[in-house]
């Protein structure tokens, strides 16, 4: 069978994450055959590092396949079929205020969850949509593949604002720790598992895991979750070695698993469930983007460097993005109609009746040219309806009080923020947060 070639854009060219990616995209085109990638970023300089080093790496893997890297919207957006984006509205820059400025007043200061995340958010809603209209411009027959972050707060604002927009929202945690699932059941990949999942994006549950033949693998994964969270050390296979707050999150599942030992939830409940333990854990001077920078940011950098300076990637430390697969499968499932079974976060439309129509939900969607086709997950019980629908109303507050320029809407989306304490330390950190912000977000009323 002749396969269609297809042309990439990656928007956020500059991201740690883009050698990955295209490493996992040069190791799958048997399956995913490519004619081009190109990459777009908005910070020429930062793009530079991450493109000297991706343009040898794609010359050296398949030459067929045409590089560029570019800053003009036309340019990147013209003859593609997916763009793939990553993009970081802000930077580390302004990762560090999302993290620290919650922290001076006793909040959870995360990059996607509680304050904040909202900050993100609202930074991120204007960039994102800047996206999809190039694309709409320049490619409208192209397919969006949307991680930038708080992808939940980005698929509302999607919805919201470009309704029939070509935009898969989607996010690579549970299938992270669908991976650490299968090694825990003696399994090579998560693709041996079939799943129930439902949510909100960092905001989930896997309600039933069993294996192809469908013997159900809760009892298994349960008695594990239950002992060590879902970090890996004790089976001997731990994937986040040099990353030691990593393995502190998955270990802390141990504790979310207890709220509810029915389900199993996502690492990303901490935050929500335990802000005091989470707060005192933090050292307020070097927070997660310190650690980013210092680890994954300065391995990839300079390994970005070493092969620009040597002019071949011949004994690289990159690695393939294992977990970036799904990418692939998503991007196959769209060029070639393979009806995968996928997560993602869309219009929930009755798949959970007693949620919103129109809440974005993270669930198990049949994926094939036309787009995702949600399945039905069927009512939800009364714990995990009470903490969607809590971290619903924020995101769609938050959502509602960027097109609306709402103050108000704001102020009210972080008092409902389950990491939040009262309404005047809202109004305290919204201010630092707006301050802070002044050159990304729209000016409040
Ligand atoms: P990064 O800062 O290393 O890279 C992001 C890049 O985006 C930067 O080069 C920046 O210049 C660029 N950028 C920012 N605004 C832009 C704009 N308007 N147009 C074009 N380019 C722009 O960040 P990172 O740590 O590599 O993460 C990249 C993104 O991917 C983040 O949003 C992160 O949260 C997200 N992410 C999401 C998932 C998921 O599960 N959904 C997983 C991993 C990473
Ligand atoms: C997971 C989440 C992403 C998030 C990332 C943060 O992969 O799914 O949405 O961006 O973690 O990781 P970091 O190492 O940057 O803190
Ligand atoms: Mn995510």
């Amino acid at each position: 069978m002749d396969l269609h070639e297809s042309s990439i854009v990656i928007a956020g060219g500059g991201s740690t994450y883009t050698p990955e990616i295209i490493l996992m995209l040069l190791d799958n085109l048997h399956r995913f055959p490519i004619r081009q990638i190109k990459l777009y970023d908005n910070d020429p300089d930062r793009q530079k590092i991450v493109a000297d080093a991706c343009e040898i790496i794609v010359r050296e893997h398949a030459p067929h396949i045409a590089f560029l890297a570019t800053t003009d919207p036309e340019t990147a957006f013209t003859d593609v079929d997916f763009c793939m984006a990553h993009i970081r509205s802000g930077k580390y820059e302004m990762r560090d205020r999302d993290e620290k400025i919650p922290l001076k007043y006793g909040l959870v200061g995360q990059e996607t969850c509680g304050v904040g995340g909202i900050a993100y958010g609202l930074r991120s809603i204007p960039d994102v949509i800047q996206l999809i209209d190039y694309m709409e411009k320049w490619s409208p027959n192209c397919w969006m593949l949307n991680y930038s972050n708080p992808a939940a707060i980005v698929a509302e604002a999607v919805r919201a604002a470009r309704p029939h927009s070509k935009v898969l929202n989607i996010c690579d945690m549970p299938i992270d720790i669908m991976e650490r699932m299968a090694k825990i059941c003696g399994f090579d990949s998560r693709k041996d598992l079939v799943v129930r999942y439902y949510g909100l994006n960092h905001f989930g549950w896997w309600s039933d895991v069993r294996d192809q033949d469908g013997s159900d693998l809760m009892p298994k994964l349960k008695a594990y979750v239950a002992e060590n969270g879902y970090n890996l050390e004790p089976l001997g296979c731990e994937p986040r070695m040099n990353d030691e707050d990593w393995r502190h999150t998955y270990r802390f599942a141990r504790e979310l698993y207890a709220t509810d030992p029915s389900v199993l939830p996502t690492t990303y409940f901490k935050y929500y469930l335990y802000p005091d333990h989470v707060v005192a854990d933090t050292d307020p001077t070097y927070t997660r983007v310190d650690m980013v920078k210092d680890i994954r940011e300065k391995e990839v950098f300079s390994e970005c460097e070493r092969i620009a300076a040597c002019g071949t990637s011949e004994g690289t430390t990159l690695k393939i993005g294992v977990h970036a697969s799904f990418i692939v499968d998503l991007a196959c499932a769209i060029a070639f109609n393979t009806h995968e079974r996928m997560l993602l976060i869309v219009e929930n439309q009755g798949s959970i009746p007693n949620l919103p129509e129109t809440a974005m939900v993270e669930i198990p969607c049949i994926v094939g040219s036309n787009g995702p086709e949600p399945l039905r997950i069927g009512p939800i019980p009364w714990f995990q309806k009470g903490l969607i629908e809590q971290q619903l109303a924020v995101e769609k507050l938050v959502v509602e009080a960027f097109f609306e320029r709402s103050y108000q809407k704001l102020w009210q989306a972080f008092i409902l923020s389950k990491t939040m304490k009262d309404a005047d330390v809202a109004k305290a950190v919204l201010d630092d947060l707006i301050e802070a912000n002044k050159d990304y977000w729209p000016e409040l009323n």
